[in-house]
C-alpha cells in the first residue's frame, strides 16, 4: 500500500487525480494540504480523506510515502524540494519548474534522498500516443518533429493565476506547450539546444474567452499578461528540428493536437486531441505511417472522452509501480529537464 498526500486541491485534482486514486487498490489518499483548505475541501466527502490539512510542516511530518503536487506553477519547485527533503516521492504537475537549474537541483535532492521525482507528463500515457510512438520507432534517424495544439476557445480561467506571468511562468507555452514539447522531445535523441526562436502574442479577445470546460468561479482579478499563442523552432545538437505551434484561442473550427515525425526512413503523423476540451466533432483519431520502402499504414482509434482520464490512471499507476521498484521505461525523472530547458530558451530568445 502506498500512502499518498496531495498538495493543492483545485481543478485538476478534483477532475482527475482524486477520481482515479479512489479506484486504485494499492493506494491510500491519506492527506491533502491546501492553503485554502476550507474552500478546497468542498465536494471531497466521497473520498474519505482522513486528514485535510492547512499546516505544511504537519503534512510533511506524516508517514505519507509520496506526494502529488498540483498547486500554481510558481510553487512547484518549493514544494518539490520540501517533499523530497522530507523523504517523500514526488509526482509534480507541469511545468515542474521555470528554469533548468531548478529542475537539476530538485533532481540532486531526489538522488541524495533516494526518492523519485517524476514530471506529470500525462500524455505519454495516452493509448494513441503509445501506438504512435511504436509506429514512429522505425522511421530511422529523426530529422524533424512538428507538434501543435490549437484550440478555438480554450483559455483556462482568464483573469486568474493561470494567465499571470509571475505565477504561471508564462501563458500557452507553459500550459499546453509543455505537453506537446514533451511529446516532441520523445523523438529527439540529442537534446542539446543549439538555437531557439519564438514568436508569441495575445489575441484581443483573450480577456473574455474562457474554456467552457474550465470555468472561472474565482472572484479575484489577477492581471492577464501572458501570451495566448506561440510558435517556436528549436534546433538541437545533431541538427534535428522541433517545430511548435500552440494557441489557446484561434480562428479554427475545432480543437486539434497534431504531431508529425520525419525520419530518414519515413514519416508518421497523427491528429488527435489532448486534454479535456469538449470542442471537437471528430469521430476518429488517425495515425498515418509512410515508409521510404513504400509501405503505408493507417491506424484509427474511435475518439472518446475517456482518453484523458485513462492517461491519468496510467500515469499514477506508473508512479506507484516506480516507487515499488518497477523499471521506468516510458518516462524518467530527467525528462523534466529538457522540456523546461526548451521553454526557458524559447522565452529567452524573444
Ligand atoms: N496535466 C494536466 O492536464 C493539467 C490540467 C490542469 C492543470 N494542470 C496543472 O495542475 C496545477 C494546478 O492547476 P489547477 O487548474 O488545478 O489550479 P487551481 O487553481 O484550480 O488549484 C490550485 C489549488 O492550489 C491551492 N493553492 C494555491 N496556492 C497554494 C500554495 N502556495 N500552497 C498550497 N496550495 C495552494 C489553491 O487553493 C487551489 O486549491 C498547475 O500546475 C497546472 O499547470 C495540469
Amino acid at each position: 500500500m502506498v500512502k499518498i498526500g496531495i498538495i493543492g486541491c483545485g481543478w485538476i485534482v478534483k477532475k482527475a487525480y482524486l477520481p482515479v486514486l479512489a479506484t486504485m487498490r494499492d493506494v491510500e489518499i491519506c492527506s491533502i494540504y491546501d492553503i485554502n483548505i476550507h474552500e478546497a475541501s468542498n465536494e471531497l466527502e466521497q473520498y474519505h480523506v482522513s486528514d485535510l490539512c492547512d499546516n505544511i510542516d504537519r503534512f510533511m511530518a506524516t508517514d505519507i510515502d509520496a506526494v502529488i503536487i498540483a498547486t500554481p506553477n510558481n510553487t512547484h519547485t518549493y514544494y518539490t524540494n520540501l517533499a523530497l527533503e522530507s523523504g517523500k516521492h514526488v509526482l509534480c504537475e507541469k511545468p515542474v519548474a521555470f528554469t533548468r537549474s531548478d529542475v537539476e537541483s530538485s533532481l540532486s535532492i531526489a538522488k541524495a534522498n533516494q526518492r523519485i521525482f517524476l514530471p506529470a507528463f500525462v500524455n505519454r500515457f495516452r493509448t494513441d500516443i503509445l501506438k504512435f510512438k511504436e509506429l514512429a520507432s522505425c522511421l530511422g534517424e529523426i530529422q524533424e518533429v512538428e507538434v501543435s495544439w490549437i484550440r478555438k476557445s480554450g483559455i483556462p480561467r482568464p483573469g486568474t493565476w493561470i494567465t499571470n506571468k509571475a505565477i504561471a511562468g508564462g501563458g500557452v507555452l507553459e500550459d499546453i506547450g509543455t505537453h506537446v514539447i514533451d511529446i516532441g522531445l520523445m523523438f529527439i535523441s540529442n537534446k542539446d539546444i543549439k538555437q531557439a526562436h519564438l514568436i508569441k502574442g495575445t489575441s484581443e479577445e483573450a480577456e473574455h474567452e474562457g474554456a467552457q470546460w474550465n470555468i472561472n468561479n474565482e472572484k479575484q482579478k489577477i492581471p492577464f499578461d501572458v501570451e495566448t499563442w506561440a510558435k517556436g523552432e528549436i534546433v538541437f545538437g545533431n541538427n534535428s528540428i522541433l517545430k511548435l505551434d500552440v494557441s489557446w484561442a484561434s480562428d479554427v473550427s475545432q480543437d486539434v493536437t497534431a504531431i508529425k515525425v520525419v525520419g530518414t526512413n519515413g514519416v508518421a503523423s497523427m491528429d488527435t486531441l489532448f486534454g479535456f476540451s469538449n470542442n471537437f466533432t471528430r469521430q476518429n483519431i488517425v495515425i498515418n505511417q509512410k515508409l521510404a520502402s513504400g509501405k503505408n499504414e493507417t491506424v484509427n482509434f474511435p475518439m472518446n472522452n475517456t482518453f484523458a482520464i485513462d492517461a491519468f490512471r496510467n500515469l499514477i499507476q506508473y508512479f506507484i509501480d516506480s516507487i515499488q521498484g518497477q523499471p521506468m521505461e516510458n518516462l524518467i525523472s530527467t525528462d523534466g529537464i529538457y522540456v523546461v530547458d526548451v521553454i526557458e530558451r524559447l522565452y529567452q530568445s524573444v
